[in-house]
């Protein structure tokens, strides 16, 4: 499968709301495969459609906490809509493929629900806590044209000894 180009700021395709899906026909198909690959080449843990160039509300995530000895998990998820179980917020510091560079301390929730469709065109719903929450919460604001660099409290250049995970 070729890899995709990821687009970076000040890339206006990062800043569009992006359209809902419609279709689920084989060039979606492709493009969720492409998506995938990339998102493990760069690597990531997460990709959003606007990412690779495509106005549309996709975005694949791919985390598990195996410091903990979970596995990790692949998500699909199309037109994904978020819902928040709690009041409970979360610092973390985060790092994005489209901002390559700079990380930066978000406050998120940390506790979401996600909705919407798999690759299928099904319905799924995904519990989700702590990093993952994180990575979903990132993933949906590039459908919406946001990047964490508008919601982070603090900025900076990481030094070479901070690993962070690139979403
Ligand atoms: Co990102």
């Amino acid at each position: 499968m070729p890899l995709l180009e990821i687009v970076t700021l000040p890339d206006p395709v990062l800043r569009r709301k992006a359209h809902k899906l419609a279709t689920f026909d084989q060039d979606l198909k492709v493009l969720i495969a492409n998506m995938i690959d990339t998102m493990r080449e760069a690597p990531g843990v997460g990709l959003a459609a606007p990412q690779v160039g495509i106005s549309s509300r996709l975005i694949v995530v791919e985390y598990g906490d195996e410091e903990n000895g979970e596995e990790k998990k692949l998500y699909v998820v199309i037109n994904p809509e978020l819902t928040f179980p709690t009041e409970e917020n979360a610092l973390g510091v985060e790092g994005c493929l489209s901002v390559p560079g700079l990380v930066g301390e978000v406050e998120r929730s940390s506790d979401v629900v996600v909705r919407g469709l798999n690759r299928h065109g099904k319905p799924v719903k995904i519990k989700a806590s702590g990093w993952l929450a994180r990575i979903f919460q990132h993933e949906v604001d590039h459908l919406d044209g946001i990047v964490f660099t508008d919601k982070a409290n603090r900025i900076w250049q990481p030094k070479s000894e901070e690993q962070i995970e690139d979403v």
